[in-house]
């Protein structure tokens, strides 16, 4: 009966965003969830979010019907260019399906649903050492078997690129390698592209699948194209891939749940088929799940994406947010550097993204959040924007303090 169900344990991120909310200290800081958040510690609306949201309700047209199945077409369209690059060859030869998802997570698991259901073979899915925590789960929901590659260096707290390669070119013919665009989620290291270019070379060889996982393009960097470089550099060496790409950190849109999963076949005479047929089989596997994807926040990108002032107000927003990020790094590697914290600090500001890998363990993340009111996920990870000039001193101390000890 129903009373076999064993008990689940409570997902890591949200149980830390609900311990952070019931915590009644006034001097409180939230490092856990990846959400920007502006110098006063607040969800930040983007302007041009806004400015969208006000044409919208303003638009008699406007109504609650159905989308397609793949979504909104103006959008999912332009979520490929923006992506592939405007000029992609992929785009032009119509290599490329895409479809409407609940945002990135949506899209690794439709992804995922496919390549569970026609990938040939058994195949392998090899994360990052560590990777997203969600990961894990929405491929074991497929049942597609799981292995990692090492990617982070305790000892640089950078990148094991040696360690990294040799697990990529061990894995058996044919593996599914899940890669972080930019911004890799949660250590903030990212490969060069000299790195990229050697990785692109040994999947090559050994026929490995690359499926890219998107969540921060123009988040990184503040620069769109600059972010999704490699993911333009495998297309251009012909791989078949495919993406997972979300909205929720660049345009912040959290709870719309705005993404695209994409799917790039490699150049051939029947690549056109081969795409319409993968998108008629995608098209039944989302039907059965969500039957069609949720419009608000579609409908707020695509007017982003396809208007000329609209797109470069977005970027502005980009750069004010990644810029107050970098400033963060700035600041925080600074104050432990002045206040001669135990351990090098350079790792800060020469990660990327969202997060920083502090370093920090187990122990002393639990002593932070008991003591110093200060909530981060036991690896260490912190999510940048929770600091600002008010808080970022208070973090440091109490890192300063606790590595010490
Ligand atoms: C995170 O890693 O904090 C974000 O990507 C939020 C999430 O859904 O886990």
């Amino acid at each position: 009966g129903a009373n076999a169900v064993p008990q689940a344990p409570e997902d890591p991120l949200f149980g830390l965003m609900a311990a952070y909310r019931a915590d009644t200290n006034p001097q409180k800081v939230d490092l856990g969830i990846g959400a920007y958040r502006d110098n006063d510690a607040k969800p930040w609306v983007l302007p041009v979010v806004k400015k969208a949201d006000e044409i919208l309700r303003n638009d008699p047209a406007l109504n609650h019907e159905y989308l397609p199945i793949a979504g909104l077409a103006s959008f999912t369209s332009a979520a490929a260019k923006l992506i592939l690059g405007a000029s992609s060859p992929a785009i032009a030869e119509k290599r490329v399906c895409s479809l409407q998802t609940i945002s990135g997570t949506g899209a690794v698991h439709l992804g995922g649903a496919f390549l569970s259901k026609f990938y040939p073979g058994k195949p392998t899915v090899y994360f990052s050492n560590p990777t997203w925590a969600n990961h894990n789960q929405i491929f074991s929901n497929v049942h597609i078997p799981i292995a990692t590659y090492p990617y982070f260096s305790k000892e640089t707290k950078g990148l094991d690129f040696e360690g990294m390669k040799k697990a990529i070119s061990g894995a058996p013919e044919r593996s599914i390698i899940l890669l972080h665009a930019c911004a890799h989620n949660p250590t903030g290291v990212d490969p060069t592209q000299d790195q990229w270019k050697e990785l692109a070379e040994i999947l090559k060889q050994k026929s490995h699948f690359p499926f890219f996982d998107c969540a921060y393009q123009g988040f990184a960097s503040g620069d769109l194209a600059k972010d999704a470089w490699a993911v333009r550099y495998f297309v251009e060496q012909g791989f078949e891939l495919c993406i997972a790409q979300s909205f929720s950190k660049n345009l912040g849109l959290y709870g719309e749940r705005a993404g695209c999963f994409h799917f790039v076949t490699n150049p051939g005479t029947d690549a056109e088929t081969t795409v319409k047929r993968i998108a008629s089989q995608l098209a039944i596997l989302q039907r059965s799940e969500i039957s069609n994807p949720p419009a608000y926040g579609a409908r707020v990108a695509s007017l982003i994406l396809n208007d000329e002032a609209l797109f470069k107000e977005w970027e502005e927003n980009l750069r004010t947010m990644s810029g107050r990020i970098i400033t963060m790094r700035d600041a925080l590697k600074n104050k432990l550097q002045e206040l001669g914290t135990p351990g090098t600090w350079n790792h800060i500001t020469d990660q990327i993204g969202m997060f920083s890998f502090t370093g920090l363990n187990e122990a002393q993340v639990l002593k932070l959040r008991e003591v110093a009111h200060i909530y981060m996920t036991k690896n260490g990870r912190i999510s940048m924007a929770g600091l600002n000039t008010n808080n970022v001193e208070y973090f440091a101390k109490a890192v300063d303090k606790v590595v010490r000890e």
